[in-house]
């Protein structure tokens, strides 16, 4: 019997923080991963364009048979997910809906800070989503644009991370949030200097935990997950030179990133069809 491998998607190396979740709920699971190096950022452009964008990396994963998509991209899913939903014919899983659930269930006091990209903040994406849950609670939201250029430069833990995340968070720490939603997939990488800043505590909620128990559950309804005796192959496609992504992603998952290859998306030029056997 062969089993597809799960597809997932970011503007980069962000995602690869869901990603690292997804193999920890589920070792057995091949997986398919576009980093799209050559067009990050996406929380500055417009909604039209990041549509645009998800469009194409989904096409490109889907004629590779993946068997659900996981947008692990905050940007791409507050704007693109509804559109990605009505055109393609497998499960999609954005990052927004798990988050905004996890923050619900943790805050005490109803107050909670959400912080994303200008594009995840403006669509107010994420304050929607937790009103869904709990309409009482308070959402207080700001953009940190310069945090994922930090996260993909590897500058994470210095002096220029420490200040950034000081001026962005001043705000959001006084006005009385007890729970924190890092709503970008690129911020789990900061997450130790954003811990420090906001102070002891706040809970971070990342969506990547929530998000990989929302995929096992889907495939173990429709039947798709692979046998647990099975071990997951992990490929990688990058739309810029894979250098960075490599470096980055193996500091991040432990010297794990093999697989990787520049495709580029327009020529439909990646490495052929992609298929997984058990
Ligand atoms: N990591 C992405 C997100 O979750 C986007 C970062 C960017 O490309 O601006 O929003």
């Amino acid at each position: 019997m062969s089993w597809k491998a799960i597809g997932i998607f970011d503007s980069g190396i962000g995602g690869l923080t869901v990603l690292k979740e997804l193999v920890k709920a589920m070792p057995q699971e091949d997986t398919l991963y576009l980093g799209d190096t050559a067009r990050v950022p996406y929380g500055t452009k417009s909604p039209e364009t990041v549509i645009r964008y998800a469009v194409e990396i989904a096409s490109f994963l889907v004629k590779r048979d993946i068997k659900l998509l996981v947008v692990a991209c905050n940007t791409a899913s507050a704007v693109s997910l509804e559109t990605l939903q009505e055109r393609f014919p497998i499960p999609i899983v954005g990052v927004i809906e798990p988050g905004a659930r996890r923050a619900a269930a943790v805050t005490r006091n109803g107050r909670v800070g959400v912080i994303g990209t200008e594009a995840t903040i403006k669509s107010s994406a994420y304050t929607r989503a937790i009103k869904r849950v709990n309409p009482a609670i308070e959402v207080i939201t700001r953009a940190c644009p310069l945090f994922v250029p930090l996260a993909e430069e590897g500058w994470i833990s210095n002096e220029v991370a420490r200040l950034t995340a000081q001026s962005y968070l001043a705000g959001l720490k006084e006005s009385g949030v007890d729970t924190l939603v890092l709503g970008c997939t690129h911020y789990p990488l900061l997450k130790e200097i954003i811990a420090e800043v906001m102070g002891e505590g706040i809970r971070l909620v990342d969506s990547a935990e929530e998000t990989a128990l929302t995929v096992a559950e889907i495939l173990q309804g429709g039947g798709l997950l692979r046998p647990v005796a099975e071990k997951g192959n992990h490929h990688y496609f990058v739309t810029d030179v894979p250098a960075g992504f490599i470096r980055i992603g193996n500091g991040f998952l432990g010297g794990n990133l093999e697989d990787v290859h520049q495709v580029n998306l327009d020529e439909g030029t990646a490495p052929g069809g992609y298929h997984v056997q058990a």
